[in-house]
């Protein structure tokens, strides 16, 4: 496999060339305040951001935000990122009010070297998403004609098989940012051959999310700890009460195949904490996981829990942690994540957090991340490059 970065981008000279850097801006915004809750996808992409400034390049950036329908959806705009990226770059980034349209093509026009524009979201263009080859094609067209060249920062959306991570490094000059260079660095390490002992925390709500990674990691890992929404599936298929719990019923069967072949490398709770309802003030105790009481809910895994997966992280020497451990969210359930967060810094480890929930994670409860190793950007991303896929961005940077 041979792909271009930014460095031989660099090396050829950009000063005043326009180039089009697709960068993963998905931040969680505040559903009252629109505010920023976590920019952490913004500073990632600051590397390759200000290399190319630097280089005197046209810095064109696109980005997806959300899941708009493929039309104009306010509540999206990328207009907030553009005022964050700006104040972290150190200087006003221009604010195209459209895609493709007019404002993007004199936002561009009007670019002097060095400075930094950004397009509204991707996805207010029915093209960036489409099935139909053409129509993803038309619309790459229109984005590849802002660039002379093309970089690939976006993580987080590698694993998607859109116009802008796909159909429009097939259009121009095409290499991998700094953030998808080491993101891939990283991550193949675990694919690779990983010091042993290789634990691997999972979590999160769902199990069906989950399936395909845990289907790929068995054979691979020493051990593999379930915590979260996705554990009372599996202690259903241990034949336990899960109360009111999250459950997937058609994935029970699933989940005590796994164990059974698991040859008991995956670990589950012993303790849950279990409440009234899902409200951050609900009533809540530690019990046992064959004593959760018929009408109340687990929303976190238990102290006995934290200690024992502590006790196996802490013998690790590679560690990969997807998904929260409880409704971290909620102050009364986050001693879960935080406490698994926590075993996961002190073991002498290589450590890696999978993006989405856990990195987020990691920034609210105010963890230092500089006590990881690294914090992927891409939560489905990371995944499915940990499952063996053919990640659509990355075979089109291959090219
Ligand atoms: C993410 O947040 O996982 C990435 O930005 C990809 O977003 P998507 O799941 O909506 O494609
Ligand atoms: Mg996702």
């Amino acid at each position: 496999m041979s792909i271009r970065t930014l460095d031989d981008l660099l090396a050829e000279g950009v000063s005043g060339r326009r180039v089009l850097v697709r960068a993963d801006l998905n931040v969680p915004l505040d559903k009252q305040t629109g505010d920023i809750t976590d920019d952490g996808r913004i500073r990632a992409v600051l590397p390759t951001l200000g290399a190319l400034v630097e280089a005197g390049a046209k810095v064109v950036v696109c980005s997806h935000l959300g899941r708009p329908k493929g039309a104009p959806d306010p509540q999206f705009s990328l207009r907030p990122v553009a005022g964050r990226l700006g104040e972290l770059l150190g200087a006003p980034v221009h604010f195209a009010t459209d895609t493709v349209g007019d404002s993007a093509r004199s936002t561009v026009a009007d670019l002097a070297d060095g400075q930094v524009a950004l397009l509204e979201n991707l996805r207010f263009n029915a093209g960036e998403t489409s099935k139909d080859e053409a129509e993803r094609g038309a619309f790459a067209d229109q984005l590849a004609a802002f660039g002379d060249a093309y970089v690939d920062d976006a993580f987080g959306a590698v694993h998607r098989k859109h116009a802008s991570v796909y159909d429009v490094p097939a259009r121009l000059p095409h290499v991998a940012g700094r953030l998808v260079l080491r993101e891939v660095e990283v991550l193949s390490k675990l694919t690779g051959n990983p010091e042993r002992p290789y634990v691997v925390v999972l979590g999160g709500s769902k199990v069906s999310d989950k399936l395909a990674v845990i289907e790929a990691l068995l054979p691979t890992v020493d051990r593999l700890l379930i915590g979260g929404g996705m554990c009372f599936t599996f202690l259903k298929a241990q034949g336990l009460e899960v109360g009111t719990s999250l459950l997937e019923k058609d994935m029970v069967e699933t989940c005590r195949n796994l164990l059974e072949r698991s040859g008991g490398k995956i670990m589950l709770p012993v303790d849950v904490v279990v409440a009234d309802a899902f409200a951050p003030d609900a009533a809540h105790d530690t019990v046992r996981v064959d004593g959760i009481p018929s009408h109340r809910l687990g929303l976190d895994v238990g102290p006995e829990t934290v200690a024992g997966f502590a006790a196996a992280l802490s013998q690790a020497k590679t560690i990969f942690w997807n998904g929260p451990m409880g409704v971290f969210e909620m102050p009364a359930f986050a001693a879960g994540t935080r406490g698994i967060a926590e075993a996961i810094t002190k073991a002498d480890a290589f450590s890696v957090v999978g993006g989405g929930d856990s990195a987020a994670a990691v920034r609210a409860l105010r963890l230092d991340e500089t006590d990881f190793n690294h914090i992927s950007t891409g939560g489905g991303a990371s995944l499915e490059y940990l499952e063996g896929k053919t990640l659509p961005g990355i075979a089109a940077l291959e090219n």
